[in-house]
């Protein structure tokens, strides 16, 4: 793992921008793509540039079911918001919330067969879930309907008026679906995250910490702020 601290967030979009616009430049055309607060500010700079994704297409990690894409709280909206309003791909996929499980992880893999990921972008739970894969998701998994952990929703009831309204499920792509990506580039920030990092950099490759596979994956970048890098020995400092 190639490991870049950096001293904020702010600068940690800077790093993840150059390695989005170099894929870009290379040809990369399937961009994999993450929501949360941690690529908030990537999102801006993506905006603001002169990248164009008219013959790009983007892939999203998950989304919560049971939420139709214009619910303000869908992934779908929120990646409206962020990046596709201002730069549109020629064609973007999130699973559909509303969809039934059963059609939904079949249509995702067909998607992500026909559209093998160049660059993905990934941000991390506070207990090391990449996409919404929890402790536990076996390191083979593809597209699957998850239950969110409740470290997850108590995690992400701040995007939401109170606790209940979090959905208790989610699709998402699978830990295998993830590790076909060519490259990968992790951000997290905070001290909050700072024992995922560690876990998922330092301890066991384990089913307990599912970023921990990224540890055997080839291309992995993996953007930290100083609080989220505490607890790393002096080396990956
Ligand atoms: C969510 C998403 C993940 C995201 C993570 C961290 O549950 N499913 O894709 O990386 O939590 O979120 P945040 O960036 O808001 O800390």
């Amino acid at each position: 793992m190639n490991i870049i601290v950096v001293k904020n967030a702010e600068q940690g979009a800077k790093e993840a921008f150059a390695l989005f616009e170099k894929a870009h430049q290379n040809g990369a055309k399937v961009f994999g793509l993450a929501t949360g607060g941690t690529p908030v500010s990537l999102y801006g700079l993506i905006r603001e540039s002169a990248l164009s994704f008219e013959d790009c297409v983007s892939i999203n990690l998950d989304e919560y079911v049971g939420l139709s894409k214009d619910n303000a709280h869908s992934y779908d909206a929120y990646m409206r918001e962020h990046l596709f309003n201002a730069k549109p791909f020629k064609q973007s996929f999130l699973p559909d919330g509303l969809a039934s499980e059963e059609t939904e992880v079949a249509r995702y893999e067909r998607v992500l067969q026909e559209n093998p990921i160049d660059f993905q972008l990934l941000g991390l739970g506070t207990n090391a879930h990449i996409g919404f894969n929890e402790p536990g998701t076996p390191f083979t998994q593809r597209t699957h309907k998850v239950a969110l952990t409740q470290a997850t929703i108590t995690a992400n009831k701040r995007y939401f008026e109170k606790e209940e309204d979090v959905p208790r499920y989610a699709y998402s792509m699978g830990l295998q679906s993830i590790m076909d990506a060519k490259e990968i580039v992790l951000m997290a920030y905070g001290e909050k995250k700072a024992n995922a990092i560690f876990d998922m950099i330092e301890g066991p490759v384990t089913e307990d910490v599912p970023a921990s596979i990224l540890q055997t994956h080839g291309n992995v970048t993996v953007i930290i702020d100083e609080a989220a890098a505490a607890l790393l020995s002096s080396e990956n400092q």
